[in-house]
């Protein structure tokens, strides 16, 4: 991809989505981002937001939030609604941050990566796991030839919730986290796999776990599954497995096994910030020892980075955004590997629709590759409904009962949310 112009102007920037964007809003400042403008069309939240940055222009609507004289936005707004935000940004000259992940169908991802390329600005996925402090130290010691080649990986992220605190995030019958099968929500496990190797998913089997009977108070309007599981197989020969999401036991945990040794951060609750190292006796140089645990801390910014959210993550995420667009270089989270990753969930889907059939992550750094994809807009979320179109969960179509409903607007109601 080629370089962008250097610019030493102060970068101004506009954050959309009032949710998670509250977050990039609030910590623009410490890279030398300076907010201008914030949207959303929850006028309540937009007015809430708006008294912590008295300064700052408000919008509800987002032409003409782009408008407003900007350098960059944030894309905090719907998980699948990331890719045509991105698009009309780049358009119209701007830089872009998005929230994870970058597109909802194969056609948006071909879209998204051409649209980058147009428009000479830079794109980064906001994939914060990747810089937690032991993530940061694994991406460290595996480019030190500490482990040796990658050869298999393991990956999860776990988040399970009650069902009224789900509903608390998703207002609306039609609201993305009602819909998405969990797969779809695979960066945050992947992604810093892909950081710490720099390998690619060449293509992927995986299969869906639905919710137990026992499990439906839990889930209330969720239409979808609680878990997942991919085998990726990455550009190098390695095997990544993927796990997620809603399974009870919280928690990251990233393992990787070379041809030198093996390294991973622990499970043990209290203790996942800790890194584990080990080298066979064969292996050891001098120096070595067979098993090391150590508490690393980050290469660099570590006091901003202790108090951003995320473990760090939100701190690095803006970091590179704003040193990006300073240098005019693409960041490592580029259109590409956000597509690699997204692809994967996608894929992913399709595969387990399909009994773990293999599925291609096709390489959208080549247009020839695109134009095998660009009309394809096969999608489980409500708005695409319709023949040909998947279901949300590997059970089928779900529909939530009229008690569930019932549960759910409660809560929906004590949030202020007042649409359907
Ligand atoms: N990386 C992380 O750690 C992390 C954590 C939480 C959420 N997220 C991501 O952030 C994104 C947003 O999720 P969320 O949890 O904030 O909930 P959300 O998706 O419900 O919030 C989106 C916000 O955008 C606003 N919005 C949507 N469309 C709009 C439009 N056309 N014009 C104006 N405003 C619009 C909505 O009113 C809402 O306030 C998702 O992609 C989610 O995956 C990431």
């Amino acid at each position: 991809m080629k370089t962008i112009k250097r610019s030493q102007k102060p970068i101004r920037v506009g954050v959309i989505g009032l949710s998670r964007g509250r977050s990039f809003a609030s910590s623009a400042k410490y890279v030398g981002l300076e907010l201008v403008a914030l949207c959303d069309q929850w006028k309540a939240k937009l007015r809430q937001t708006g008294k912590q940055f008295p300064r700052v222009a408000l919008y509800t609507d987002y032409d003409k939030f782009l408008e407003h004289d900007l350098d960059a936005v944030i894309l905090a707004n719907y998980f699948h609604e990331h890719a045509p935000f991105a698009v009309k940004a780049l358009k119209r000259g701007l830089h872009v941050m998005s929230e994870t992940s970058a597109c909802k169908t194969m056609a948006e991802g071909v879209e998204l990566a051409r649209a980058v390329e147009r428009s000479k600005k830079i794109y980064l996925l906001a994939e914060n796991y990747c810089y937690f402090a032991y993530n940061q130290e694994m991406r460290r010691l595996y480019r030190s030839g500490e482990i040796g080649e990658f050869q298999m990986g393991e990956c999860e992220y776990m988040h399970p919730m009650l069902a009224r605190d789900v509903a608390a995030i998703s207002p609306g019958g039609n609201h993305w986290r009602n819909f998405i099968p969990p797969i779809y929500y695979c960066t945050h496990a992947l992604a810093p796999i892909m950081y710490i190797t720099e390998t690619r998913p060449e293509y992927v089997n995986a299969q869906s776990v639905p919710y137990s009977p026992v499990d439906t108070e839990r889930h209330w309007t969720k239409r979808t599954d609680i878990g997942f599981h991919i085998l990726c197989h990455m550009n190098n020969g390695a095997v990544t497995i993927v796990n997620g999401i809603c399974y009870r036991g919280h928690g990251n945990w990233y393992r990787l096994h070379g041809t030198r040794g093996l390294m991973e951060n622990l499970r043990t609750q209290g203790c996942q910030g800790k890194l584990r190292l080990v080298h066979e006796h064969w292996d050891q140089r001098p120096g070595d020892v067979a098993e090391k645990i150590y508490t690393p801390d980050f290469p660099a910014h570590a006091d901003r980075a202790r108090q951003a959210g995320h473990g760090g993550g939100d701190f690095f995420t803006n970091y590179f955004f704003a040193e990006a667009i300073r240098s005019g270089r693409q960041p490592f989270l580029n259109v590409y590997r956000a597509l690699d990753m997204t692809l994967a969930g996608i894929q992913g889907w399709r595969s387990c629709l399909a009994k773990g059939a293999p599925m291609e992550i096709p390489d959208f750094r080549r247009e020839s590759v695109r134009r095998k994809y660009e009309n394809d807009h096969w999608s489980p979320f409500p708005e695409d409904a319709g023949p040909g179109q998947p279901p949300s969960s590997i059970l089928g179509f779900i529909k939530p009962t009229r008690r569930q409903f019932r549960l759910s607007r409660a809560v929906w109601r004590e949030i202020g949310y007042k649409g359907p």
